[in-house]
């Protein structure tokens, strides 16, 4: 495995690999690498001929007073798990974004619920640094975890509405032996906050083996089953495009944002 920092210097080893008829897969990340971020590296090691991993923490993407200046970092050991699970590239930008860089990718509808409403320009600093690294990889396949499910629908409508020639994969959401979906910001729970975390996964568990089919009777059953300290949101919409729902009459997802002292957790489960 290599590790490169400058984006030349990418470019030029991923546009070297397409000349040569090879297929260039990529997993994006911000790093603190867990099981979940190593199941998209064995899901496009099956699909690519040479893989990219790229680990940068994105800062437009995170709003004030978020995490961004706490977000957990382990350079080496993110290194290891990529080199084990295939990784031929390892992407770790110092910065991404030259002097003057000033466009930004917005999509519209798929980002208007849910995280979009709860965290103003959060997708658009998503869109934004895929849409560059997308440009500096150049991959053919690119694959992003259904844990994060609502960024995976938008970055597929981006690629759609770009007409970016990538195909995006999604990989099954990846949970500890508990329950909880694995995620870099479960670092910062204490004991007493992972149980009440644990409280999502049973939520919307409980939601899906209901065979409840109205909407806000779904939403008053997960409610109830929270145990958190404050709920961002907690809904049931269509699969694709995220819209709402009054009956679960299609393919549905479940979705919950909720903090548990500081820290928000995300989940979700299809219907
Ligand atoms: P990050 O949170 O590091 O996640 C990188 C990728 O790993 C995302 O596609 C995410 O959905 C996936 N992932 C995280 N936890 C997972 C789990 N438990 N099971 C399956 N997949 C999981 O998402 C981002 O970074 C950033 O927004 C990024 C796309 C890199 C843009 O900055």
């Amino acid at each position: 495995m290599h590790t490169l920092t400058e984006v030349a210097a990418v470019q030029a080893r991923c546009l070297a690999w397409r000349a040569e008829g090879l297929v260039v897969g990529f997993v994006p990340t911000m790093g603190f690498l867990h099981r979940g971020h190593a199941s998209l590296m064995d899901l496009a090691v099956q699909r690519c001929d040479r893989l990219v991993v790229s680990i940068f923490v994105n800062p437009i993407q995170f709003g004030p007073g978020e995490d961004l200046d706490r977000y957990p970092r382990d350079p080496e050991g993110d290194a290891q798990t990529c080199e084990e699970h295939g990784c031929d590239l390892l992407f770790s930008p110092v910065s991404l974004y030259p002097p003057g860089f000033s466009t930004r990718v917005s999509l519209s509808g798929v980002t208007d619920g849910l995280c979009g409403a709860r965290r103003p320009g959060h997708f658009e600093g998503v869109t934004t640094v895929v849409a560059r690294l997308f440009g500096i990889v150049q991959p053919h396949v690119a694959v992003f975890g259904e844990k994060d499910y609502q960024q995976l629908q938008v970055l597929r409508a981006m690629t759609r509405d770009l007409a970016m020639p990538i195909e995006i994969l999604g990989g099954a959401l990846i949970r500890d032996d508990d329950g909880l979906a694995l995620s870099s910001r479960n670092a910062y729970l204490t004991p007493r906050q992972r149980q009440q975390g644990l409280s999502l996964h049973r939520a919307l568990f409980a939601m899906r083996s209901s065979g409840i089919r109205d909407v806000e009777e779904l939403k008053a059953l997960g409610g109830a089953l929270l145990d958190v300290d404050r709920i961002d949101y907690l809904d049931v919409v269509d699969a694709e495009d995220l819209g709402p729902l009054d009956t679960v009459d299609r393919p549905a997802r479940a979705l919950v944002a909720a903090f548990v002292g500081e820290t928000r957790l995300i989940d979700n489960v299809g219907l």
